[in-house]
């Protein structure tokens, strides 16, 4: 099984994979934000994207996930990891370098492309779970190891805000993102989920926490990136050994 790789910020390249070419591709609904690499990571088959680019040269709004998916899927992946840097907003997640692996999300984003439905031809698909059960499980028990090593912690569920950034929350947005329920907050998790739900392409993501977020604790963008640096080596151990249980 082919499993397609999204990844973003700190992660325009993905060193442990061995690639074996790179695919250009258009869709329907537009150009995918770069070449998809195809090659293999822990002896599975895999299709890498960054989500943001070469360069990281798209903000979070101007991704065009519809094409990122069909692009994806055209390409042969059948099963989708992605992986979201994001902050932390309840304890135990505040820590950076803890992984989560979130089982709810909520969509606050607006204004994105976030359906194939065409006119005349509309698409309601069952959400409720909006992430798959079997993926989550082989994230969670490539992670394990990874973070026990570490000594870093796993968090095995979460809610994922998936906010519209670029900028970041107010401290007062991040109080009612926690009295909503949600654990983790970035910027890119939808509607790549739900295109990803249009698509038929059971989906996972891996969480990065990257800094605390507004009003839990110091928040700066070079400690941001840096963060997203040191977890750079450990998400791809995991995506490996995930992607090496799942592909076999
Ligand atoms: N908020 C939104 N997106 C993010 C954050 C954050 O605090 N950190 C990394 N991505």
């Amino acid at each position: 099984m082919t499993i397609g790789l999204i990844a973003g910020t700190g992660f325009e390249n993905f060193d442990a994979m061995a690639v074996e070419d790179s695919l250009t591709l258009s869709t329907p609904w537009g150009s995918p934000s770069g070449p998809l690499l195809r090659g293999t990571l822990g002896g599975a088959p895999v299709l890498y994207l960054a989500r943001h680019g070469k360069g990281h040269a798209l903000a979070p709004h101007a991704i065009n996930y519809r094409a990122n998916m069909a692009a994806l899927k055209e390409a042969g992946a059948k099963a989708i990891l992605a992986v979201y840097t994001v902050g932390g907003i309840t304890e135990p997640t505040w820590k950076p370098g803890t992984l989560v692996v979130p089982h709810q999300l909520i969509d606050y984003t607006w204004g994105r492309e976030q359906s194939f439905s065409l006119e005349g031809e509309v698409l309601h698909v069952d959400f409720t779970d909006p992430y798959d059960e079997t993926l989550r499980q082989a994230l969670l028990a490539a992670a394990a190891p990874v973070q026990a090593d570490a000594s870093l912690p796993l968090v095995s569920d979460g809610v994922y805000a998936a906010v519209q950034g670029p900028r970041l929350e107010t401290a007062a947005e991040v109080d009612r993102l926690e009295r909503d329920g949600c654990t983790i907050v970035g910027m890119t998790g939808m509607p790549e989920a739900g295109l990803a739900r249009e698509l038929d392409l059971p989906l996972a993501g891996l969480g990065l926490v990257v800094n605390p977020a507004a009003g839990r604790g110091s928040v700066s963008l070079p400690e941001i990136m840096a963060a997203a640096e040191a977890g750079r080596g450990r998400i791809m151990a995991v995506l490996a050994a995930a992607a090496a249980a799942l592909g076999a």
